[in-house]
């Protein structure tokens, strides 16, 4: 990242995980490989992701745990109150990565959220800062206003929304591109006739097409799965490529309308 630190190509959503069905299903994703664990302090499962971490035996320099600051504590002081939250929730001593979830821009307040984040990585709370669904303009302001660009930007990316041009601004000003819902929330996407001919081709599943093609246009995935088996399968991806044909393909399959639930980051206000 543009802050010197690494990330996990590839990591477990775990929207809808808590209590200890969570707890098992985030240690299974562990055992099966998974280091980068997404979660969210409006996901109510942070303390649930410190339980799964508290349960595994792998070192914890060797996770990279992300959480996320919901709308409403945008102002300074509820932000440094709630990064602080975040961490007694999950009793972690630190982030790896923590996100302002939605910029909420009529609200106006996203630039005070950025500067706690920014003091909170000072003070050790927390290791790389970034944003989600936070438009090109929102984060020339953020550069504007303190002098520090996002490490990550965490955006609806799915072969249905590709957002090539967003994308291309984040190359641009080296920010890491972050997909959610890379599955698309598996709607349609496995039914789907081109993307089932490709991964007829290459002997490997839908869901494994998907997310190598993530991995391929350098975006950093977290898939949610509750399944061992599609867990496993999910971070399978490392044994084969897409060629220049398969990703123009998948390219092809973009919408301008394509967001799951039209969740447009200049009008969707989350709090
Ligand atoms: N920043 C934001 O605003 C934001 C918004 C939404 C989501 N997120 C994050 O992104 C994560 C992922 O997005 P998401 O949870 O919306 O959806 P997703 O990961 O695109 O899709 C999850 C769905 O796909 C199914 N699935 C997973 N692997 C599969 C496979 N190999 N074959 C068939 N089905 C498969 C899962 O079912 P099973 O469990 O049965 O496998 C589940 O129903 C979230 O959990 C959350 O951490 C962030």
């Amino acid at each position: 990242m543009n802050d010197g630190n690494e990330i996990p190509v590839i990591g477990l959503g775990t929207g809808g995980m808590k209590g200890s069905d969570g707890a098992a299903t985030i240690t299974s994703a562990i055992h099966n490989g998974y280091r980068l664990i997404d979660s969210a302090y409006n996901y109510e499962n942070e303390g649930t992701v410190g339980e799964a971490v508290r349960r595994i035996s792998v070192a914890r320099e060797d996770l990279f745990i992300t959480s996320k600051l919901p709308g409403r504590y945008h102002h300074y002081k509820d932000a440094v109150k709630t990064i602080q939250e975040s961490l007694y929730r999950a009793n972690l001593d630190y982030y790896d990565l923590y996100l302002i979830h939605w910029p909420n821009p009529k609200q106006g307040h996203y630039v005070e959220a950025w500067q706690a984040l920014i003091d909170a990585k000072k003070w050790g709370l927390i290791r790389s800062i970034g944003v989600s669904n936070f438009l090109p303009e929102h984060m020339e302001h953020l550069e504007k206003e303190t002098g520090v660009l996002p490490s990550i930007n965490q955006i609806e990316l799915h072969p249905f929304f590709n957002q090539a041009e967003q994308r291309k601004w984040h190359e641009k000003h080296d920010v890491i591109t972050e997909s959610w819902s890379p599955l698309a929330r598996a709607n349609d996407v496995f039914e789907n006739k081109t993307i089932q001919a490709i991964a007829k081709k290459h002997r490997k599943s839908a869901g494994q097409i998907i997310l190598r093609w993530h991995y391929q246009i350098n975006a950093v995935s977290i898939p949610r799965s509750s399944s061992p088996i599609r867990q496993k399968e999910n971070i399978s991806i490392f044994d084969f490529k897409l060629d220049q044909n398969d990703m123009e393909i998948l390219a092809s399959l973009t919408k301008p309308e394509g967001r799951i639930n039209g969740q447009h980051p200049a009008e969707y206000e989350e709090f």
